[in-house]
C-alpha cells in the first residue's frame, strides 16, 4: 500500500556526475537503476543475493567526525538505491576506458590474463580499487580479504592473484618478487613476458564530490528522509526519538541496514514489507564505546567498522581481557565477504535470529547485554541467554522495541574463549555447525565456576546446553570431564535424522569435536597460565591448530615450449598473446546479452514453473496474476504454433503433466522484470500428484526407470574372473555439479514485421540449435530465425542445449505480443531449471592378481538423467568410452543405462561424462591397491597402456604421452621425497592428516558422433586490409576468437590487429555444431586456416609479381583486379573409422581422431576433527601439443582444474526426497573461491609433443585437465587412511565424490563419528535430502 507522505529526492553521485532521483523507488536495488537507469552495465548481476561480487561498486561516505571521505566495497544487488543518498559511487566505467585511461588494476589484470569470459571481472576489479583506495600498498592478506567475496568460475583464481600482488610492493614491476629467479629461473612466467605496466599513481584518482562534502558537513544530508515507491516507503529518522515514533507507527517495519537480510527476503523470497525504517542517521545506534567493564556497540555499526574498533582494543587491553573480541574477529574473518561486512549490521545479525548467525553463539556465550528502547517504555536492558531465541528466527522483544546497542564485557585471567565455524567452504559461507564456549574458573584453579556454551546449526535456534553446563560447575578441567562433557553433549544436542540442513552425523560429531578442540584450547591456556602441567602440551597445540598451510604464501609458476627463434614477431601462434577482450573484460565495456540497451517496446518475460516433481496439471489460475501493475500477457503450450514437443529437448511449456520441479508451465510478460516476478508468483497452479517420484540412481534402478543398456567390450571378463587372484565387487558414485556460469541464461527474441523473421540474441553456446529448436515451435523454416551471440558469460556445456528453456518460450512469447521479449533467467531459478552435471553410480566387479596386474573388469555406470533425454545418451557415450581412463584391462567390459527421472534434466558439463567414469576408474584401482596393500601409483603404473595399444574405444594409442606426463609430473612434483615426508608428517600427527596423490588422464578428443566433426568459417577482407572473421564456434571465454585470430593471422600473414571477430552467427555460418567437446579450436582453426588460404591463392600471382607489396597495398590491388575477397573454409575430421555395436558391445576402429594426456600431484592436508582440507600443492603436467596460445592454455588448464576440484570437494547438488533443489544460489552451493586455490601451484605444459592431427600441431585443452582435480581427491583419502589407521581402522574404505568436509569427517571413523551415527531405530525416518 503506497503511502500517503511525500517523497524526497534522492541525491548522489556516480562516477564524478551528480544524479537527482524525484521518483526513488525503496524496493528499486542500485544495481537495476545502474543498469537499467544510467546504462551504466559494467557492474553485472550474477546472483542477487550478495554471493558472487560481480556487482561489486565502490560507495565513498564523507565521515565527519574524520574529516575524510571513507571508500568501501559493496554488493549493488543488495543496496536499496535509496540508501546510497548523500553517498559517491564509482563503478568499473568511472575508473578507466578503453577509450580514455585504463586504470592500472584494469591494465595488469588483463595482461596477467586474469580474465576469461570477463563477466565477474568488474566486480573483481572493483573489490581490489576499493581496497586501493584505502590502502595504497596492500599487503598480500589485504588482497585476499578484499577479494573472498568475489567468486569467478572461469580462471581459477591464480592470474588475478599474480595481478594484483603487484600492488603489494611500491617498486611494483621491479619488485624482487617478479624477479626471474624468484620461483625458478627456468620457469616462464607469463607475467614476466607482458609488456611492462605503468606504476599506480594514487593522486590521479578522482576526488569526493565536494557537494557531497559541503552537505555532510552542514549537516544538510542528515535530515528525516522519506521516499514513497509502489509498494513500500522508506523512512531515514534523524534521531532515536522519531525511530522509536516510526516503530510504534509501523510496528511491522523492518530496520534496514545492509539489507542483506532483508533484501534477500524480499528480492529472493518474495516477502513484501510495507515500511521500512533507516537508522544510520540515529547517533545510539552508530557509536562504539568503551569503558572499564567493556564495550558497547551501537546496533546499526557495520561488521567491518566493528572489526576495527576491536582492532584497536588490542593495544590498550590484555590479551585476556580481550579474548572475546579476538574471537569476534577470528569469526568476522569467516563471516560472508568483505562487500557484505561492509554494509551487515550487527543488530541485524542478532534481530535476524538466524539459527547459524556467527555472532549470536559468542554472545551468547559471554551473556552480552542488549539495550533495547520503544516509545512505549523507554530503554530496557535483557542479557542474551536461553532465553532469548524463542523460536526459528524469533526472539523474546516486542513488535516496538528496537535494539539500541550491545554491551560486551571485558574477561579476565580466570576465563577462557573460543568460537569455532565449520561450514561447507571456509570462506564466505554460512555455517553448518558453529560454536562459542567460555569457562570462568575459581582464580588461580582449574576448578569451573561456570561453563558458557552455544551452539548454532543445531536446532531451529541457537542453542544453549544448560543441561551439560551446570553439571560442570565446581568440576575440575581433565580428561575426565572431557569424557564427561562430550558424552552429555551427544545427549543433549540431539538433532534428528530428518533435521532441516541434513548432514545429521557430522552435525552431532561437530558438538563433540568442537568441544574437543576447546578442551585442548583451554589447556594449552592453563599451561601457559601455570595454573595446570601438562606433558603432552604438542598433542593439544596439534589439536587447536589451523591447518599449517593456510598460514603460508602462494607461488605459482607456468612453464611452456618458447616459439623457434626464427617465428617472425607479427607470427603470434606459440606466444602468449593476452585475451583479446581483456581490456574490455577489465573495464567494463564487453557487452553481454543482457547489456544490449533496450530496444523500443520490449517487454520482459519470466518463467512460471513446476513446484511438484511429477504431477498432473489440474488448473492454471492467472487471473490475480494478470491483474498485476505492468502485466501484459501470460504466455504457454496453447501459444504454440508449431511444435511444443521437442523430442530429446523435452516440451516448449508443459502439456497437462509436469516431471520435475522446474519444468516450464508458462510464462509473464510484464514492462518490467520486477514485476514479471511479482506476478509469476501468483499464478496459481494446482497439482495432482502421481507417483512414483523418481529422484535418485537409486530409485530409478529400484522402479526400472532406465533406458536401453549400451555396452563396449573386449575380451572376455567372465571367464577370466576365474583365474585371478582376487576378484572383488564393490560401487563408487559421482555427485552432479551446477554449472554456476556467472551470466544467467537470457535472450531477447526480436520478431520482424516482414515474412514472419525472427532474431534472437542469445548467450548459447550452439546457435544453430537454438535457430533449429526456434524454427520448430514457431512452425517456420530454419531460414527464417538468425541466433546472434557475441560472447558468453561462461557456459562449460551449460548453454549448449538448456538455453531452450528460455529461448523457445520467449520467440513464443515475441510472435503472440509482436514485440521484443528479454529474457534473464534470475541466478535461482536457472540453478532450479537448467540442471547440471549428470551424478553417476558405478558398479564394478574387478579381477586381479596379486603382484597388482588387473585382468578382467566389468563395469555398470549409472547417470540420473532427468526429465528429458537432452544429451544424456551422449553423456553416457563418452563415460564409457573412457571407464579405463589410461589402463589397460584386456578384459573390460562396460555397460551404461540412463536413468529417467523426476529432477530438473541433466545435460553437457565440462568433460561430459568423461570425469565421473575417470573418477569411478581411479576408484577401482584405487580398491586393488588398497585390497593389496600396495601402493596405488604402482598399481596404476604396472596397468598403464602403452604406446601401440588400442585403447577401450578403439582407437590406437600414438605418441602416448600419458606415461610422459606421469613421469615428468612425479619429478617436477619431487613425489617420493614428498611422501615420505607426509608418512613421517603423520606418523607423528594425529589430528591433522596428509594425503598425496598422482593421477594420470587419457581423453579423447572430439565428438562422438563422426558428423558433428567439422568446423566452418567465413574470412571477409575489406579493401583497406582489414579482415572480419567468423567462424561456427562461440566465444565463452576459452579464448577461442583470440585463437582464431591468431591462426588468421598466421595464414594471412598479416597482425592480429587487423582482424576482427564481431559475432558467431547462423547468417555467417550456417549449421555449426556447438561449441563444446573441447574440439572448436581444431575444427574452426582449419576452416579459417583453409578459408585464408584459399584468398591467399587467389592472390598469389600478385604478390609474386609485386614482391615487396605491403598487406593493404596487395588487397587493394586484389580488388581492383576483381579478386574475390572472401572465402568460406571447412574441415572435417579425417579418419574417423569406428564401428561400435553398443548391443554386442563390439568396437572396431578409430573412434576419436586424437589423444590427449596429462597427469597431476597433489598434497592436502585436513583437520580429522571437523573434515576440513586444504590443498598445499599441485602440480600440473598436461600436453596440448604446440599451444597455439600458452596463456590461454594455461589459463584453461587452471579453470579446468579447479572447476574439477569444485566437483570432487565441495560442490554437491541436495534435493529433498520431493524433488525440490536445496543447493540453490551462492549461499547453498559453493563454488571454489580465491582461498581454495592450491597454496603452490605449478602448470607445466609439456614440451616437444606436436600433434599432427590438429592445427598447427596444436592440442585441445578445455575439458581434459577438468579430470586432474582427481589428484586431490584421493591425495584426501590417502590422509583419510592415515587418520582410520589411528583409530585402528585398516583396510579398504570407500569414498564418493565430492569429499565435501562432512565426508571426509565421517570417513575419519573416530570415536567421536561412531558415536554421533544415527542409531537403528531412527533410520525409517526419511532424511532432509537426497543425492541425485
Ligand atoms: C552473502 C551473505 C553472506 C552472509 N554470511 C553470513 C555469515 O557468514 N554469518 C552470518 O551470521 N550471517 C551471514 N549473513 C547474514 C547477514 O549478513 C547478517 O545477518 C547481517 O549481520 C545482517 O545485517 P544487515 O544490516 O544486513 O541486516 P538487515 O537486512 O538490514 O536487517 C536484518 C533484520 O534485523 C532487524 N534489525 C536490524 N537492526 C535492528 C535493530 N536495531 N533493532 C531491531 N531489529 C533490527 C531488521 O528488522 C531485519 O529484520 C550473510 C548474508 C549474505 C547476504
Ligand atoms: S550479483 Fe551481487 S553479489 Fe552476486
Ligand atoms: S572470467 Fe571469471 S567468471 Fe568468467
Amino acid at each position: 500500500m503506497p503511502s500517503a507522505e511525500k517523497s524526497d529526492v534522492l541525491i548522489f553521485y556516480v562516477n564524478g556526475k551528480k544524479v537527482m532521483e524525484k521518483n526513488a523507488d525503496p524496493e528499486t536495488i542500485l544495481l537495476t537503476y545502474l543498469r537499467n537507469n544510467l546504462q551504466l552495465t559494467g557492474s553485472k548481476l550474477g546472483c542477487g543475493e550478495g554471493g558472487c561480487g560481480a556487482c561489486t561498486v565502490m560507495i565513498s561516505k564523507w565521515e565527519k567526525s574524520l574529516e575524510k571521505a571513507r571508500h568501501f566495497a559493496v554488493n549493488a544487488c543488495l543496496a536499496p538505491l535509496v540508501s546510497v543518498h548523500g553517498c559517491a559511487v564509482t563503478t568499473v566505467e568511472g575508473i578507466g576506458s578503453t577509450k580514455t585511461k585504463l586504470h592500472q588494476i584494469q591494465e595488469r589484470l588483463a595482461k596477467f590474463h586474469g580474465s576469461q569470459c570477463g563477466f565477474c571481472t568488474p566486480g573483481i576489479v572493483m573489490s581490489m580499487y576499493a581496497l586501493l583506495r584505502n590502502n595504497q600498498i596492500p599487503s598480500a592478506s589485504d588482497i585476499d580479504n578484499c577479494l573472498q567475496g568475489n567468486l569467478c568460475r572461469c580462471t581459477g583464481y591464480r592470474p588475478i592473484i599474480a595481478a594484483f600482488k603487484t600492488f603489494t610492493c611500491p617498486m611494483g614491476e621491479k619488485c624482487c618478487k617478479f624477479q626471474k629467479d624468484a620461483h625458478n629461473s627456468q620457469e616462464n612466467e607469463i607475467e614476466n613476458k607482458q609488456n611492462g605496466w605503468l606504476p599506480y599513481d594514487p593522486s590521479q584518482e578522482p576526488i569526493f564530490p565536494p557537494e557531497l562534502m559541503i552537505s555532510n558537513k552542514t549537516n544538510n544530508v542528515a535530515r528525516s528522509l522519506t521516499f514513497v515507491g509502489e509498494g513500500v516507503t522508506w523512512h531515514q529518522p534523524i534521531n532515536l526519538d522519531e525511530m522509536l515514533s516510526l516503530k510504534q507507527r509501523f510496528p511491522d517495519a523492518r530496520i534496514v541496514v545492509g539489507n542483506t537480510e532483508v533484501g534477500i527476503e524480499m528480492n529472493i523470497k518474495g516477502h513484501c514489507y510495507p515500511h521500512i525504517i533507516c537508522p544510520i542517521n540515529v547517533q545510539e545506534l552508530n557509536e562504539m564505546n568503551v569503558d572499564d567493564e567493556g564495550i558497547s556497540i551501537g546496533a546499526s555499526c557495520r561488521l567491518s567498522d566493528v572489526a576495527e574498533f576491536l582492532e584497536s582494543l588490542h593495544k590498550d587491553k590484555t590479551e585476556e581481557e580481550t579474548q572475546i573480541f579476538y574471537s569476534i574477529l577470528e569469526m568476522l574473518k569467516l563471516f560472508a565477504g568483505l562487500q557484505t561486512r561492509n554494509v551487515a549490521c550487527i543488530g541485524g545479525n542478532i534481530m535476524t535470529a538466524s539459527p547459524i548467525s556467527d555472532l549470536n553463539p559468542i554472545l551468547l556465550a559471554v551473556g552480552a547485554k542488549l539495550t533495547f528502547a520503544s516509545s512505549s517504555s523507554g530503554l530496557r536492558e535483557i542479557q542474551m541467554d536461553e532465553t532469548f531465541f524463542i523460536g526459528y528466527r524469533k526472539t523474546k522483544t516486542r513488535k516496538d522495541e528496537i535494539l539500541v546497542s550491545i554491551k560486551i564485557p571485558f574477561l579476565t585471567e580466570n576465563d577462557v574463549m573460543k568460537a569455532y565455524k565449520q561450514s561447507k567452504r571456509k570462506e564466505d559461507d554460512i555455517a553448518i555447525v558453529n560454536s562459542a564456549m567460555h569457562v570462568s574458573f575459581e582464580p588461580g584453579t582449574k576448578t569451573i565456576k561456570k561453563l558458557s556454551i552455544a551452539f548454532g546449526g543445531m536446532a531451529a535456534i541457537t542453542k544453549v546446553p544448560t543441561q551439560t553446563m551446570s553439571k560442570t560447575i565446581g568440576r575440575t578441567w581433565d580428561g575426565i570431564l572431557l569424557n564427561d562433557v562430550s558424552s552429555w553433549l551427544s545427549e543433549e544436542m540431539k538433532l534428528s535424522v530428518d533435521a532441516p540442513g541434513g548432514m545429521v552425523q557430522y552435525r552431532r560429531t561437530l558438538v563433540t569435536s568442537f568441544f574437543f578442540k576447546f578442551y585442548h584450547h583451554t589447556m594449552t591456556i592453563l599451561v601457559e597460565r601455570g595454573i595446570s602441567k601438562k606433558n603432552n602440551i604438542a598433542i593439544s597445540r596439534e589439536i587447536i591448530s589451523d591447518l599449517s598451510v593456510e598460514e603460508e604464501s602462494f607461488t605459482s609458476t607456468q612453464t611452456w615450449q618458447e616459439v623457434p627463434e626464427d617465428q617472425k614477431p607479427i607470427d603470434t601462434i606459440g606466444r602468449p598473446i593476452p585475451h583479446l577482450s581483456g581490456f574490455k573484460h577489465t573495464t567494463g565495456e564487453a557487452i553481454y546479452i543482457d547489456d544490449i540497451p533496450p530496444y523500443r517496446d520490449e517487454l520482459q518475460m519470466v518463467l512460471v514453473c513446476s513446484t511438484r516433481a511429477h504431477a498432473k496439471i489440474i488448473d492454471v489460475d492467472t487471473t490475480v496474476a494478470l491483474e498485476c501493475p505492468g502485466v501484459v500477457s501470460y504466455v504457454d503450450k496453447n501459444d504454440v504454433i508449431g511444435e511444443n514437443d521437442l523430442g530429446m529437448y523435452g516440451e516448449v511449456f508443459a502439456d497437462g503433466k509436469v516431471t520435475c520441479v522446474g519444468h516450464v508451465i508458462g510464462a509473464i510478460v510484464a514492462d518490467t522484470q520486477a514485476h514479471a516476478i511479482k506476478a509469476s508468483r501468483l499464478v496459481k497452479i494446482t497439482y495432482e500428484d502421481i507417483l512414483p517420484r523418481v529422484i535418485t540412481i537409486e530409485d530409478a534402478i529400484k522402479h526400472d526407470k532406465l533406458s536401453i543398456v549400451k555396452k563396449m567390450k573386449r575380451g572376455n571378463a567372465e571367464e577370466v574372473f576365474q583365474n585371478c587372484d582376487f576378484v572383488i565387487e564393490d560401487e563408487a558414485r559421482v555427485g552432479g555439479q551446477e554449472h554456476f556460469y556467472m551470466e544467467t541464461q537470457c535472450c531477447i527474441a526480436i520478431p520482424k514485421n516482414e515474412d514472419g523473421e525472427m532474431e534472437v540474441f542469445s548467450s548459447c553456446q550452439y546457435p544453430n540449435g537454438l535457430q533449429t529448436m526456434a524454427a520448430t515451435c514457431l512452425g517456420l523454416k530454419r531460414n527464417k530465425v538468425i541466433v546472434r551471440t557475441k560472447r558468453l558469460g561462461g557456459g562449460f556445456g551449460g548453454k549448449e542445449t538448456r538455453f531452450c528453456v528460455i529461448s523457445n518460450p520467449a520467440v513464443i512469447a515475441a510472435r503472440k505480443l509482436g514485440k521484443p521479449i528479454r529474457c534473464v533467467l534470475t541466478r535461482q531459478q536457472d540453478m532450479q531449471i537448467t540442471g547440471g552435471r549428470h551424478p553417476f553410480l558405478g558398479r564394478y566387479k574387478i579381477g586381479f592378481n596379486k603382484d597388482g596386474q588387473i585382468k578382467a573388469l566389468q563395469i555398470k555406470l549409472y547417470s540420473n538423467g532427468g526429465n528429458s533425454d537432452d544429451l544424456s545418451f551422449g553423456v553416457m557415450d563418452r563415460a564409457i568410452v573412457h571407464a579405463d581412463n589410461s589402463y589397460n584391462v584386456p578384459h573390460m567390459e562396460v555397460t551404461g543405462s540412463v536413468c529417467q527421472t523426476n529432477v530438473a534434466s541433466n545435460t553437457a558439463f565440462r568433460g561430459f561424462g568423461s570425469p565421473q567414469a575417470m573418477i569411478i576408474s581411479e576408484a577401482w584401482i584405487t580398491k586393488v591397491a588398497e585390497t593389496l596393500n600396495m601402493d596405488s601409483e604402482k598399481v596404476r603404473e604396472l596397468n598403464m597402456y602403452k604406446d601401440g595399444d588400442r585403447i577401450l574405444h578403439g582407437t590406437l594409442l600414438q605418441n602416448f604421452q600419458a606415461k610422459r606426463c606421469w613421469d615428468e609430473c612425479l619429478e617436477k612434483s619431487n613425489f617420493h621425497v614428498v611422501r615420505k615426508e607426509i608418512r613421517d608428517f603423520n606418523k607423528s600427527s594425529r589430528w591433522k592428516k596428509r594425503g598425496i596423490a598422482c593421477i594420470p588422464s587419457t581423453y579423447a578428443v572430439g565428438f562422438g558422433p563422426k558428423h558433428l566433426n567439422q568446423g566452418c568459417a567465413l574470412v571477409l577482407i575489406y579493401t583497406d586490409g582489414t579482415v572480419l572473421l567468423s567462424h561456427g564456434g562461440t566465444e565463452m571465454g576459452q579464448g577461442l576468437d583470440t585463437k582464431m585470430v591468431q591462426v588468421a593471422s598466421r595464414a594471412l600473414g598479416v597482425s592480429v590487429d587487423m582482424i576482427h571477430i564481431s559475432e558467431c552467427s547462423t547468417s555467417s555460418v550456417p549449421n555449426a555444431s556447438a561449441t563444446a567437446a573441447s574440439s572448436s579450436s581444431d575444427l574452426h582453426g582449419m576452416a579459417v586456416k583453409e578459408a585464408c588460404e584459399k584468398i591467399m591463392k587467389r592472390m598469389e600471382p600478385l604478390r609474386k609479381s609485386n614482391p615487396n607489396i605491403g598487406w593493404e597495398e596487395l588487397v587493394e590491388k586484389a580488388y581492383l583486379k576483381r579478386i574475390s575477397l572472401s572465402a568460406t573454409g571447412f574441415y572435417k575430421v579425417p579418419g574417423l573409422t569406428n564401428v561400435w555395436d553398443c548391443k554386442t558391445g563390439d568396437v572396431k576402429g578409430d573412434m576419436f581422431s586424437y589423444i590427449a594426456y596429462g597427469a597431476a600431484v597433489s598434497q592436502v592436508e585436513i583437520d580429522v576433527l571437523t573434515g576440513h582440507h586444504a590443498v598445499l600443492r599441485t602440480d600440473l603436467v598436461v600436453d596440448v601439443g604446440n599451444s597455439l596460445n600458452p596463456a590461454i592454455d594455461i589459463g584453461q588448464v587452471e579453470g579446468s582444474f579447479a572447476q574439477g576440484y569444485g566437483m570432487m570437494t565441495l560442490e554437491e547438488m541436495l534435493h529433498s526426497p520431493s524433488g525440490h533443489l536445496w543447493t540453490i544460489g551462492p549461499g547453498a552451493y559453493k563454488i571454489p573461491a580465491f582461498a581454495n586455490t592450491p597454496k603452490h601451484f605449478h602448470v607445466h605444459l609439456l614440451r616437444n609433443c606436436p600433434n599432427e592431427k590438429a592445427i598447427y600441431c596444436s592440442k585441445a585443452v578445455g575439458e581434459p585437465p577438468l579430470f586432474l582435480a582427481a589428484s586431490v581427491l584421493f591425495a584426501i583419502k590417502n590422509a583419510i587412511k592415515s587418520a582410520r589407521s589411528d583409530a585402528g581402522i585398516t583396510g579398504p574404505f570407500r569414498l564418493d565424490s565430492p569429499a565435501t568436509a562432512e565426508r571426509i569427517r565421517i570417513a575419519c571413523e573416530d570415536d567421536f563419528a561412531s558415536k554421533a551415527k544415527p542409531s537403528e531405530s531412527e533410520n525409517g525416518l526419511q532424511p532432509w535430502a537426497v543425492r541425485a
